[in-house]
């Protein structure tokens, strides 16, 4: 099948935290190559992106920070946006998922299929919060895991053992938002039945033998696994998302992996009004770029959702590529073992094309591969500098130096040019071949071959010897080399845009399309080319060892912290009896007033009202809130505490806080907000 136009999609990365290389190498930079191959060839191609602003990992962060999701996604869209930009990700459009056009979009998909029937209701027994009241997202839930005991498994997944976990399975689950024991409470929410639409969309995969073997495998043990494939809910009870549009359904969102594909299709209709011409016409290709982790979402639930809507195309490909680790051991944000795109540009400025091109060298595109500063540093200096270029540094310092900056005449052309000339319109299409099977190394590696043929061309006729004896002969060699320096520049552009944009600038010639590399004579004789400069610097080993002892700084600290917060639980104390615990009067109070008690740095004096009472304490908090911070805070006191003079001030009771294992204090406040002063505490 022949196709008009492509459509391109990077997967939209969760916008809770920035982008490191592991992002880059899974999907953002083959996507791009493939983005500008294709627009170098003049095809008409759009690039599709954004932030994916829904899921319960950014409500968990929200919570942590005690801001909004909305503030968490708002500063991640950014740092994300710019940190691409920054490293040449071509995007048409980069959007996001908490947009208006988003939002409609998917509400309507959701009701076409609603409409059509496609989806089931079924009630179901999920974990409900009674104290917070609402329904528990597995992220929500932590208990003991039943395979390896670790206690702080979470209701989808033990990080410890690794195992899939239903909530259900946990043993004492509790949930984080109260800590209480969650119960089992009926909900009902719409099913995608992918065991009845199975037979569909085992023809669909089987009509696509010719995806990456890692992908085409994944789908059919997908597909033929013991039970096959199981209804999925497509709604689910939380309160951040896109709202379920249909009746009975308050409180109910769209499942993240519903709408977070259909933001493909809300972003394409930002970026253009013609958007329906990517997405409903036969003659349209979509490409979906992703990692190993999202194949089942891109190959087998959203072909299923677009199908059963009816409108759209399917996915043509889905060129998935595995994971990249680093030095070693699996990229981590929690454990901060991941290099950062924004740190990296601090270190190595204008150094994009270098992690560009060992991204792109290594990239995990068959099995997991490793990313190391050490390869990274002989990446640069033994190919980047020593290859590329230095071959063209040679061709430009001796035009300059021979002819003025003037492109030399080719007087005759031996055998051997012949070849040469030969070889290099053959590259494009060498490269063009790898790539339009999404080789990206075997493509890249096409690439350095008609670097190094010029290098060696040079080395082979040394026009720097020859030119004391045939200035005729120099002219060819350089006029040839010359020729292949400005395929170099067009061939390398989706690869190393900013090489690609800089050589030009050297050439200073306009930059050309892909199909003018298909012949060697790009730059006409007489033409005055510009001033030279070094395309790469040599990377020094004290800048890779800086890099090394940051990541190994990072892993320390990690093992520190983890150590810490084992150790430092404090044990519980003696048993005591309900009478005891019942002679304390504990009470939600509000602080109307606060400030700092003169001469001391931990001690404010707040007037406090109590319910019953107006009076002043003295608490030892000034180092961890400012006066105007806590004034009109809820806070949780010992009302019945015998008076003690603090600093010549009678404190009357004591306000309660946590201390976590470094002994800092944080204030213990009701979650209701109908929690009225002087609400006892039992
Ligand atoms: O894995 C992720 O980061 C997901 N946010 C990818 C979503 S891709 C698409 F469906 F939007
Ligand atoms: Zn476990």
């Amino acid at each position: 099948m022949t196709f008009k136009r492509s459509l391109l999609t990077a997967a939209l990365p969760y916008a809770n935290g920035p982008v490191h290389i592991g992002h880059l190498a899974g999907c953002y930079l083959p996507a791009d190559i493939y983005a500008r191959y294709l627009r170098s060839k003049g095809e008409d191609v759009k690039f599709i992106c954004g932030s994916d602003e829904h899921g319960v990992p950014i409500t968990i962060k929200a919570k942590k920070e005690g801001i909004t999701p909305q503030q968490v996604v708002d500063k991640y869209h950014k740092i994300m946006g710019d940190a691409f930009k920054e490293f040449g990700i071509s995007f048409d459009i980069y959007s996001r998922t908490t947009s208006k056009t988003h939002h409609q979009t998917a509400s309507d998909f959701f009701k076409v299929m609603y409409e059509k029937g496609c989806f089931t209701e079924e009630v179901t027994k999920q974990y409900y919060d009674d104290e917070a009241k609402q329904f528990l997202a597995d992220r929500y839930i932590v208990g003991t895991c039943p395979k390896c005991a670790n206690e702080n498994a979470y209701g989808d997944q033990c990080e410890k053992c690794g195992t899939s976990l239903s909530p259900t399975e946990l043993i004492n689950p509790h949930s984080t938002l109260s800590g209480s024991k969650p119960v089992l409470k009926e909900t009902k929410n719409w099913f995608l039945p992918l065991d009845k639409l199975s037979p569909k969309i085992k023809a669909y995969i089987e009509q696509h033998k010719d995806w990456k073997s890692n992908v085409y495998g994944q789908c059919k043990s997908w597909l033929d696994s013991g039970d096959g494939l199981q209804p999925r809910a497509m709604t689910r009870d939380l309160d951040w998302g896109v709202p379920v549009p249909v009746k009975g359904a308050d409180g109910k969102v769209l499942y993240v992996w519903f709408d977070a594909p259909i933001g493909y299709i809300s972003a394409t209709k930002d970026l253009t009004p013609d958007w329906k011409k990517y997405w409903c016409d036969k003659e349209s290709r979509l490409i979906h770029f992703i990692g190993k982790d999202n194949i089942v979402f891109h190959c087998i639930i959203f072909p299923a959702m677009l199908m059963e809507h009816g409108e759209f195309v399917v996915p043509d490909n889905v060129p998935a590529n595995e994971f990249l680790n680093l030095e070693g051991d699996k990229i981590s944000t929690s454990r901060n073992w991941a290099v950062w795109l924004h740190e990296y540009l601090l270190d190595f400025k204008d150094k994009q094309d270098v992690l560009r091109y060992t991204l792109c060298a290594n990239a995990p595109e068959s099995k997991d591969n490793d990313f190391t500063w050490k390869d990274f540093q002989a990446k640069n200096n033994n190919e980047l500098v020593a290859i590329l270029g230095n071959f063209v540094n040679r061709t430009l310092v001796l035009t300059h130096k021979y002819y003025e900056g003037k492109v030399p005449e080719a007087v005759e052309y031996t055998k051997d040019d012949l070849r040469i000339l030969e070889e290099i319109s053959k590259a494009p299409e060498k490269i063009a071949a790898a790539l339009d099977q999404f080789r990206f190394r075997e493509a890249l590696a096409e690439l350095m071959n008609l670097a190094r043929m010029g290098n060696k061309y040079l080395a082979d006729t040394e026009p720097w010897k020859l030119i004391k004896t045939d200035e005729k002969r120099v002219k060819t060699i350089m006029n040839i080399s010359l020729q292949i320096t400005a395929n170099l520049a067009i061939v390398c552009e989706p690869f190393l845009p900013f090489t690609s944009k800089k050589l030009f600038g050297m050439l200073d010639m306009p930059a050309l399309k892909w199909n003018s590399a298909k012949h060697a004579h790009n730059l006409s004789s007489g033409h005055k080319i510009g001033k030279e400069e070094l395309l790469y610097n040599k990377i020094e080993d004290p800048e890779i060892e800086a890099q090394v002892k940051k990541l190994q700084d990072s892993k320390k600290l990690n093992e520190e912290q983890q150590q810490s917060q084992k150790s430092e639980v404090k044990s519980q104390k003696d048993e005591i009896t309900f009478d005891q615990f019942e002679k304390m009067d504990i009470r939600i109070a509000t602080v109307l007033e606060a400030e700092k008690v003169a001469g001391t740095d931990k001690l404010l004096k707040l007037k406090v009202d109590t319910g019953n009472d107006v009076r002043t304490i003295v608490s030892g908090i000034a180092v961890y809130y400012k006066p105007e911070d806590l004034i009109g805070k809820q806070v949780t006191m010992l009302v019945n505490l015998a008076p003690r003079k603090i600093k010549g001030i009678e404190s009357k009771g004591m306000i309660l806080m946590a201390e976590n294992s470094k002994g800092e204090l944080s204030l213990v406040s009701p979650t209701r907000e109908d929690t009225n002063n002087g609400s006892t505490v039992k």
